[in-house]
Formats: structure tokens, C-alpha cells, sequence
């Protein structure tokens, strides 16, 4: 099938590259001529495990192509996805204004039927307006084209996208027309062959899948770490209540590692979306918002502990810090919990050596100015001179290190573990003060 999508970040260039490796035939439309040019070489502006190679393979295959040119794209496609970015407004809410400035392109330049997807992560009632704007478009344009916007949310995470992607657990597809559904089903075809993962709905049931299902887990992050504050207070241990808990098959084992803070582009920004919507339809979502500020306090638990450590002066102190984007097996930074830590560190006067194994660059870009970070080139050379060792990010490289080598390189040496990834008792016995998240040490 002919497909076009708009916008080439994450979601867009996944997609793209995923639809065209099962053979349909892919156009990204981008406004970044760079980025476009960079594309076509195979030069990816993400590190996203499997991406690559799939990109350049189907580039040359000529299933893939990149393109600024948005009225030949728009020709291109029967069916044409809304990739865009929907970055909070200062309220919260999700701006649509790229997202509606696509639908206007596509709406300039289409001359034939199309099925037009929001693929973007938008509030309810968003598919609605993507329809009138498309309507009005033509209505200036005096043309009468039949279309229809589906909402097709995607959930694939970062680290793991194209995998996601490749085998959905779900496919969304929310739509009132019969024939862009069997147009969806048709493209989505190649995933649900071996079982049935499509599940068809009204638009607005899509569109709130979406939100719910990020709101739900982000609900088991902040609940565990409201749990683990507990712990600390009551004594017990949070990595054992996990384990308890989590072989309750109706809890599971999935999102209850209690941890300083879920970050990344999606949790923070849509349980703020979510509570905006929420207030605007004159209903207060308790529950989201105390997983909210549960959150934002989490955030600050690594500065409090080690400010604990050193009885509230971190004038001089050099920290070492492993991990800096928001998970593993990304180089993403946004709203990552090493940030909310380097910002107060760096307040309290505390210098920083940090080693992340791929978000050195991303690091550079955002903090490069201060002369308070030193980005150094392995987790070893992080430690050398340092006071303290704080872990924000569980990269696999951290979770085996070498105690002895810790112990030479930090004097009267203490982790501070954000992602709890060592025995408590084991690393107090090797002469390491040990803090991790619900696990004794209490602020
Ligand atoms: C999230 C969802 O997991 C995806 O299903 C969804 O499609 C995506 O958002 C999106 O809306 O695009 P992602 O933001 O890539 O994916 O990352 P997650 O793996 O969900 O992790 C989010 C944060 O939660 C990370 O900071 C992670 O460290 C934290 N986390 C996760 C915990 O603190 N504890 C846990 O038990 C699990």
C-alpha cells in the first residue's frame, strides 16, 4: 500500500521504516531539509537499537523514501499518518499546532481519497478537529474530496521501538467509516497474522486508550515509590515487597520498580495532558494528580539522601554519576531524573563527573556551557576524586562493577542507587555506604 508520514522523530521514522520492512511503500515528509538529507544516507538523528540498518535496507530497496516536499507526499499516500510532536503547553496541555498544521498541508494538496491517521499522541476530541480543519481547508479550496481521520495511537517504547512496533501487543484503531477500517486492517495485516491484535473503536475511545494506558503504568511507578517512602519510614524493604506483590499474576511484575522518578517524553507530558483534559470536562482526577506530584517529589529523593550523607553541605563535593538518560538503551534526556539531581547538586555547589553509555552527546548539547560537569569517557574515569556515586539510569554495564575499584577511587565511598541495583547488605559489607530507593536508609 502507499504510505506517507508526516513528521520523522521517533514515532514517524519507526513506523515508516517498520511498515516498509513487510513491504509497503513508505514516503517521511519532514520540514528539516538536514535531517531529510541525512535520512537518505542513512544517517539516524536517534539511537534506536535495529533502526538503522532497517532504514538504510529499505531506502535502497526504494520502499522507504525522505522528502521535504509535502504536496508530492501528500500525492503519494492513500493512507497518511499525523507523526508529529505535541509538546506540552505551558498549562499542560498538548499543543496541537503541528499537528493541525499537517492537516491543513494535507488537506492544500490532496487531490484523491485519503484515510488520514493521527499517529501522535493527542487529547480527546483531537481526531475532530483534524477533521475540521482538513473540511475547511477544502471548503476554501472548492473541492469536494472525500476523506477520513482515524486515530491510531501507538505504544512503543523508547529502547525498544522497532521490536514494539514490529509485534504490537495491540493495534488501536479507532474509526466510524467501514471502508478506511478495512484499509487499516488491510495495512496492518502483516502484524496480526498470527494473532489477532487489532482492536477496532469509536475515535474517542482510541484517543483515551492512549492516555489511559500510559496514566495507568505511570500509576504503578508512583504508587511503588510511594510504597517504597513507606518502607524507609516502616523498615521493611521495598525489592522484597516487589517481589511479593509482583507474583500476584493480577499485579505482575511489569512497572512496580519503585525507583527517583519515571521521566522521558511521554509519562511526565501525558499525565499532565490527561489532568488537563480531566479539568476542562469539570472533573478533578485525584488519582492523576497525586501520581503527578508523587513523582515530582521522587525526583528530588537522590539529592536528598546524599545531602543526608553530608550533613547538608555539598560545597567542593565531586560526584560521580552513572546514568543520565531517563532509562536504558536510549540516549534520550527529557524530563530524565539525572537532570532534576545534576540541577540541584550543582545549586548546592557540588561538581559533577558524569558517564552515560550513549547520551554523552545528548548531555553536551543541553549542559555543555557548565563548567560544574565533566563528561567523561568511561564509568571508571567518573569516579576518579569523587565523594559519592549516585546511579540514575539501570544501563546493564552498572549493574556488576567493581566494588574494589569503587573503594580505591572514592574516599570513605558511598552509592547512592536511584535504580536499585545491588544488595544493600552485600555492598555495606564490601566497606560502601549504600542508599537505594525504599531499601533501610529513610529521608
Ligand atoms: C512509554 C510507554 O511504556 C509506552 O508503552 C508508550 O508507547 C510510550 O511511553 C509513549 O507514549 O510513546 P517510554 O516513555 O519509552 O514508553 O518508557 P518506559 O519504558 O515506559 O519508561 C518510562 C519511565 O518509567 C522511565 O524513566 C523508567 O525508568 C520509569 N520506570 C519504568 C520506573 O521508574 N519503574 C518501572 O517499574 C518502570
Amino acid at each position: 500500500m502507499k504510505v506517507t508520514v508526516f513528521g520523522t522523530g521517533y514515532v514517524g521514522l519507526v513506523q515508516g521504516a517498520v511498515l516498509a520492512s513487510s513491504g509497503h511503500n513508505v514516503v517521511c515528509v519532514d520540514i528539516d531539509q538536514q535531517k531529510v538529507d541525512n535520512l537518505k544516507k542513512g544517517i539516524i538523528p536517534i539511537y534506536e537499537p535495529g533502526l538503522t540498518p532497517m532504514v538504510k535496507e529499505n531506502y535502497d530497496a526504494k520502499l522507504l523514501d525522505f522528502t521535504t516536499d509535502a504536496k508530492a507526499a501528500v500525492e503519494h499516500g492513500d493512507l497518511i499518518f499525523i507523526a508529529v510532536g505535541t509538546p506540552p503547553d505551558e498549562d499542560g496541555s498538548a499543543d496541537l499546532k503541528y499537528v493541525l498544521q499537517v492537516a491543513d498541508t494535507i488537506a492544500l494538496h490532496m487531490q484523491s481519497k485519503k484515510v488520514v491517521i493521527n499517529k501522535s499522541t493527542v487529547p480527546v476530541g483531537t481526531a475532530d478537529k483534524v477533521k475540521a480543519a482538513i473540511q475547511s481547508r477544502l471548503v476554501k479550496r472548492k473541492q469536494l474530496i472525500e476523506f477520513s481521520v482515524v486515530s491510531n495511537p501507538e505504544f512503543l517504547k523508547e529502547g525498544a521501538a522497532v521490536a514494539d512496533c514490529t509485534r504490537p501487543d495491540r493495534i488501536i484503531i479507532g474509526t466510524d467509516n467501514a471502508e478506511a477500517e478495512k484499509l487499516m486492517r488491510e495495512l496492518y495485516a502483516p502484524y496480526n497474522r498470527n494473532h489477532q491484535k487489532i482492536i477496532v473503536m469509536d475515535i474517542r475511545s482510541a484517543e483515551l486508550t492512549k492516555y489511559a494506558a500510559n496514566c495507568m503504568l505511570a500509576t504503578k511507578i508512583s504508587f511503588m515509590n510511594e510504597m517504597s517512602n513507606l518502607a524507609e519510614k516502616l523498615g521493611a524493604d521495598i525489592e522484597a515487597v516487589r517481589h511479593g506483590i509482583g507474583s500476584d499474576q493480577r499485579i505482575g511484575y511489569q512497572f512496580i520498580y519503585a525507583g527517583c522518578g519515571y521521566g522521558g517524553s511521554c509519562f511526565p507530558k501525558d499525565i499532565q495532558a490527561l489532568i488537563r483534559t480531566a479539568n476542562d470536562h469539570g472533573h478533578k482526577p485525584a488519582i492523576l494528580e497525586a501520581v503527578e506530584s508523587t513523582n515530582v517529589a521522587q525526583k528530588d529523593k537522590l539529592f536528598k539522601y546524599i545531602t543526608s550523607h553530608f550533613n547538608n553541605d555539598l560545597t567542593g563535593k565531586t560526584i560521580a554519576l552513572w546514568g543520565l538518560s531517563f532509562k536504558p538503551n536510549t540516549d534520550d534526556m527529557r524530563e530524565a531524573s539525572s537532570r532534576r539531581f545534576m540541577e540541584l547538586a550543582w545549586e548546592a555547589g557540588a561538581q559533577i563527573q558524569a558517564f552515560d553509555p550513549e547520551a554523552m552527546n545528548e548531555a553536551q548539547r543541553i549542559y555543555g556551557h557548565r563548567d560544574d560537569l565533566q563528561l567523561v569517557g568511561t564509568k571508571e574515569a567518573a569516579l576518579r576524586n569523587a565523594d559519592a556515586l549516585v546511579i540514575c539510569t539501570e544501563w546493564t554495564q552498572f549493574r556488576a562493577p567493581d566494588f574494589e575499584l569503587i573503594k580505591q577511587l572514592i574516599n570513605n565511598p558511598v552509592i547512592i542507587d536511584g535504580r536499585n541495583l545491588y544488595d544493600p547488605a552485600l555492598v555495606e559489607e564490601k566497606g560502601i555506604a549504600y542508599y537505594g530507593i525504599g531499601r533501610g536508609r529513610s529521608v
